[in-house]
Formats: C-alpha cells, structure tokens, sequence
C-alpha cells in the first residue's frame, strides 16, 4: 500500500482519457490520494463530475480560480504532489513540457513544479512517430521525466501501432516503481532483451534461440532496486517484470531505434540477441515455391550493431554493459568483443547446445572487465541478474563520490 502518498493527474485532452477513471480508482485500491486536474480538452472527452467522483476530490481545472487567497495556488498545487503523472500526455501537452510552456493550468503546474514527472503519452500513431514528437520525447527524458508507453495495439482512430495509452496497471506499477526507495532510486537504466525477428517475407522471419530470461531478470532485478527501467524486448513469452516501462519490437532497426529514444540513462545492459542479418529486400508478398526445385536467392545484409553504435555515440550512459554469446574460446573471444564495441564491461556466457543456456533457467558467465575476467559460480539467471545488479550500483555509487 501506498500510504500517505499523492499524485497530482494531469488528465490531457485525448480519447484515452477514459482510462483515467480505472486509473483513479486503481489508485484509491492501492493507498495513493489523487488530485485531478484536466485541461480544457479533457473534459470534451471525460466529465469532471465523474473525475471528481471517483477521486472524492474536487478537479482543478482553471489557472484563474486558483489565483484568490482562499484557494490553493499554482505553486503549491504543483508541490503538493509526490509525483506528477500526466495521463493521457497528448503530442501538443509533450510539446508545452518541452517548451515550457505556461498558458493553462495544466502547463503551468508543470513549469512550477519540483516534483518528479510521469507521463503517459496517448495519440495517433503518426503524431508519435513524428519527427517533433520523437524530439521532444528526448528532451523530456533528457530533462528527466519519466515515461511509460505507449503500447502498441489497435487504436480509436482505426489505425495500427504505437501510441495507446499504457494500461492503468501500466501507469501504477510505473508509480511504484518510482515512489519506492531503493538503491537505485534516481536512476534510469536501459535493459535489451530476447532475439530479434527479422522478415523475410509477411509470415517468415529470421531468429535466434534467445528466451529473453536472463535480461528480463535484470530488468526485474534493476526495478527491485529502484531503477526506472526502459526494457526494450524483442518478441518472447516471458511475462513483463513489474515495474518496468515495457518497450516491444520486433527487428533489430526498431531495437535500435527504440533504445536511441529512450536515451539518456544512467547505464545500460545489452542482453538482446540480436539478429546479425536481415535480408537485403523486403517483400509484401510472401514468397512462393514453384515447384521447381530452385529454393530463393535470400540476398542478407548486416543488421546495425545496437551496443557499439550507442557505446559510442554522443549519449552514451557513463556504464554500458555488454553480452558475449560464444561457442569456442569463450573469454578470448569476448574480451575481443569487449574492445571492439568500447562497452565497460561484458558478461561472457557459453552458449553451446550442451550448457542448455539458451532458453534455460541457470547460466555460468564470466564477467570481464578491464581489470580482467573474473568467472562467477553456475547459478540461476535471478541469481546472475542480482551479482550484476550489485555491481552496477556499486559502480554507480563510486562514480557519484568520485564526482
Ligand atoms: N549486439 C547488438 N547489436 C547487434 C549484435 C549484437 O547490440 N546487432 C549486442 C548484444 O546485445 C550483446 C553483444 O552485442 O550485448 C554481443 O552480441 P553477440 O551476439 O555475442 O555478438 P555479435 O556482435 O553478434 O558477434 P558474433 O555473432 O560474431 O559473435
């Protein structure tokens, strides 16, 4: 339960704001008071009666009504707050944030506030691909505002694919996640995960074994702590740990370009196997035998490499951390890997069909960094993702003192 604790909700004016009714009540049921407040458009889609309802308070709505001595005033409204969540965060409120805007009540609480930020954004799934969208995405990651969605799905416009409010679950568990003290309370970490698909055609892909275990473990283990955790997961069964801000993609192109997006972090772990290839050419039509006996001419090309393209770029996190899947001459081959892709440290694991890693609950690494290899015991993947979640708080917290 949540005791004690306030969310101030900042209701946009989207058709997703329906869900903030569920989410209100979903609040109440685990200990949060709620204070809503709703633009101007917000109220086209839901009442402030039945917000006001269901959180038993009353909604603000106007800048002006609370301006009177009698009244709360912005400012302190904006502080009154444990956390500020904006649910539906619609592209032009995305916008004011990034530009400090401060014309309605809603933005100027934002622009008052010292409080942290949540926001879920909800809209059409061009508006979020756009250019715009995705520039100020960054900035209010870079200005340290948490996000959670959107999920990918069928949309109220008729349209397919990113840009559906996260699920009011979604929204709390983001909550906890950021009201809970940890260890790494403050920090955001990036985590990849699972293999990638790549297509060959509309119903063949290209894959790996990966389950996406070990890297879910460490999500979970980094949210268990504390960490706002940005798992980018390629397709697997494994349900999604509590307390992370899910991030599904399919291809390693959309990896990278979901791991660019939610840049900056603190750190970052890199567990995905991803693809190496894709094919040269796409098709929209799936690709048919003829009879013939001649199998088709499957032209590949190299997939971008995610860990070394963000190693090295101008966001890098201060600790990125790396995977070495290997075969034959295991620690060889990943201190190469190491300083070939300029990664702080990676966890070298023998993934031989014999050591049943792959899709397998238990994992024996080694971790190298540039102090050397340093073997770790056979243990459970939870067991692993914990050695490692312990380390990289300890990097963490040197670096802070040293700072
Ligand atoms: N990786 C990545 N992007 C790729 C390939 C790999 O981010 N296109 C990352 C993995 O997530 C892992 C590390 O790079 O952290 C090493 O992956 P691995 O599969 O062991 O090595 P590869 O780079 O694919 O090289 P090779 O297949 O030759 O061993």
């Amino acid at each position: 339960m949540a005791a004690d604790k306030t969310l101030l909700l900042i209701i946009g004016g989207g058709i997703a704001a329906y869900k903030c009714l569920d989410l209100i009540r979903r609040a109440a049921e685990r200990g949060y008071r709620v204070t809503p407040v709703m633009t101007k458009a917000a109220a086209e889609f839901v009442t402030p009666l039945s917000v006001s309802a269901l959180a038993g308070t009353e909604v603000h709505q106007d800048l002006f009504d609370l301006t009177s001595e009698t009244e709360m005033g912005h400012i302190q409204l904006s502080r009154s707050a444990d956390l500020i969540v904006v649910a539906p965060a619609t592209a032009d409120l995305m916008a004011k944030m990034t530009g400090g805007h401060a014309n309605d009540l809603a933005s100027t609480l934002l622009v008052a506030t010292d409080t942290p930020v949540l926001i879920a954004p909800a809209m059409n799934v061009r508006m979020w691909k756009h250019v715009a969208t995705q520039r100020n995405l960054k900035q209010l990651r870079g200005d340290g505002v948490h996000v959670v969605g959107p999920n990918e799905g069928d949309m109220a416009c008729g349209e397919f694919g990113p840009g559906r409010m996260a699920e009011p679950l979604e929204i709390l568990d983001a909550v906890d996640g950021l009201l809970r003290k940890g260890r790494l309370s403050g920090r955001h970490i990036l985590v990849t995960a699972g293999p990638t698909h790549e297509p060959i055609d509309p119903v063949r892909y290209i894959a790996n074994r990966s389950s996406g275990k070990q890297g879910y473990a460490i999500a979970a283990a980094l949210a268990a702590e504390g960490a706002q955790v940005s798992l980018i997961s390629g397709p697997v069964t494994e349900p999604a740990p509590h307390c992370v801000d899910m991030i599904r993609v399919e291809s390693a192109r959309e990896m990278l370009t979901a791991t660019e997006a939610a840049l900056p972090a603190d750190a970052a772990v890199f567990a995905a196997a991803v693809a190496d290839w894709r094919t040269a050419t796409e098709t929209d039509s799936k690709i048919k035998k003829d009879g013939s006996g001649v199998i088709p001419d499957l032209k590949l090309t190299e997939n971008p490499d995610i860990l070394a393209t963000i190693s090295k770029g101008e966001s890098r996190p201060s600790l990125v951390v790396g995977f070495a899947a290997e075969t034959d001459d295991v620690i060889a081959n990943a201190t190469a890997k190491r300083q070939r892709k300029t990664c702080d440290w990676i966890i070298a694991n023998d993934v031989s069909p014999e050591t049943g890693v792959m899709g397998g609950d238990r994992n024996t690494v080694t971790l190298i960094t540039a102090d050397g290899a340093e073997a770790w015991d056979e243990a459970d993947k939870t067991e692993v993702a914990s050695r490692l979640v312990n380390r990289i708080i300890d990097h963490l917290d040197r670096e802070t003192v040293s700072c």
